[in-house]
């Protein structure tokens, strides 16, 4: 149901999905500190209805925010919701709190009439869009790629919402791999959003800052936040345990890299590409490892996967006899060990290295020997 959701919305381009308030904030508590003395800019948010808008001028104050800038699409449909009658797209601007009430008050704002009808990509929003230093909204999901690009060309830094598939479009993984963009905190998730009145579906209490509203919800699966600000997260480093078999680890039939099914079962000493169901980019640390490509289509026909017994562009396994091809693989490869990583000694015991070594800009083909660690009282 709730995929058939997704796909209706998708033909019908209709990209009326409207974000709740405890997912903004639960996303955004993580980048508080990027936002001390920014212009933040919210494109795709008609500030009657958007909860970003709602996030950024309730929590000015604390943010430390410079100025926020609202731009409406104007909707072709006014029956969206009861409250959304306008004819004419505009756009705002907040300087925050002016009479120490501590809220966004109506005379507080700023509003501006566009001269067109508030489309991202129109010459007026991309005069505001430069103005902003950082841009925070769920865009529409048709236009994500678009919107991307927007984003990449202006060099703006962003916080956005979008379909978890994303990372296998040919125009987003690029962005990926080169560590131009990364994944949120909330990732691959199953988001209830509001949905326009029209909508077939469940009416529930849905909160819009300090009201409580009756709305059309529609749950969404694999909503993912990506982002180009720097997070704690992207630092974090995968802690592996498992030692790489030949047996435990088939290789591809038609690439030369192994196949690990969980991400908890990445060998710690394997320094080859990597088979990896693709939910690893969330826990992605370029630090650590570096990706590869991904495992089908002409992206892996571009780092050389071949066809597959099917003759499709898919890595494929032979086990047994058996032709397999795992769901969704990317391929990914560890960057060399360094201080932290757990290794073998050479009496069998797994230790952490204290030697500081940068990691290379590439790995090498082969393991480092391990170095073992004279605090521990193990002989060099
Ligand atoms: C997924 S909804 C999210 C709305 C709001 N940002 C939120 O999160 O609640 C995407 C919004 O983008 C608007 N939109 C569609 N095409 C647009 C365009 N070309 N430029 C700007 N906004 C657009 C839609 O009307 C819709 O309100």
């Amino acid at each position: 149901m709730a995929n058939q959701n997704l796909n209706a919305a998708k033909n019908a381009k209709k990209d009326e999905f409207y974000t709740q308030l405890v997912d903004i904030e639960n996303e955004l508590k993580h980048y508080k500190a990027h936002f001390k003395g920014k212009t933040v800019l919210c494109n795709c948010d008609d500030p009657r209805i958007s909860n970003f808008f709602h996030y950024f001028s309730y929590n000015f104050e604390q943010l430390g925010l410079e100025k926020l800038i609202t731009t409406c699409y104007k909707n072709q449909n006014r029956d969206l919701f009861s409250q959304n009658d306008s004819e004419r797209a505009i756009w705002l601007e907040y300087f925050g709190d002016k009479n120490n009430n501590r809220v966004p008050d109506p005379e507080e704002i700023g509003i501006h009439y566009l001269n067109g009808d508030g489309d991202f990509r129109s010459q007026e929003c991309i005069e505001l869009l430069k103005e902003a230093d950082i841009v925070v909204t769920n865009p529409p999901f048709s236009l994500f790629r678009e919107y991307v690009a927007q984003l990449m060309k202006y060099e703006k830094k962003f916080v956005i919402i979008g379909s978890h598939n994303a990372i296998h479009y040919s125009d987003i993984f690029p962005l990926i791999k080169n560590d131009l963009i990364w994944l949120g905190y909330n990732t691959n998730q199953t988001m209830t959003f509001a949905m326009p009145n029209n909508y077939i579906g469940e009416v529930k209490e849905i909160r819009y800052g300090d009201k409580i509203e009756k709305r059309k919800i529609g749950k969404v699966p694999g909503i993912t936040w990506f982002t180009n600000l720097d997070i704690a997260k992207r630092h974090e480093e995968l802690i592996l345990y498992r030692k790489y078999t030949e047996k435990e680890y088939p290789k591809y039939e038609n690439f030369d890299a192994i196949n690990v099914n969980t991400i908890q079962d990445i060998p710690l000493d394997y320094y080859g590409i990597i088979g990896v169901p693709d939910t690893f980019v969330d826990v992605y640390n370029p630090e650590q490892f570096e990706l590869i490509g991904v495992g089908s289509g002409s992206m892996a026909a571009s780092i050389g996967v071949k066809k597959n017994y099917r003759g499709r562009t898919d890595i494929a396994l032979c086990i047994n006899g058996v032709n397999k091809c795992p769901y969704s693989r990317i391929l990914i490869r560890r960057r060399q060990q360094r201080t932290g990583d757990v290794v073998e000694t050479c009496h069998g015991a797994s230790l952490r290295t204290n030697q500081s070594k940068p990691y290379p800009q590439s790995a090498p083909a082969l393991p480092m020997a391990a170095e073992p660690d004279a605090e521990y009282g193990v002989k060099k």
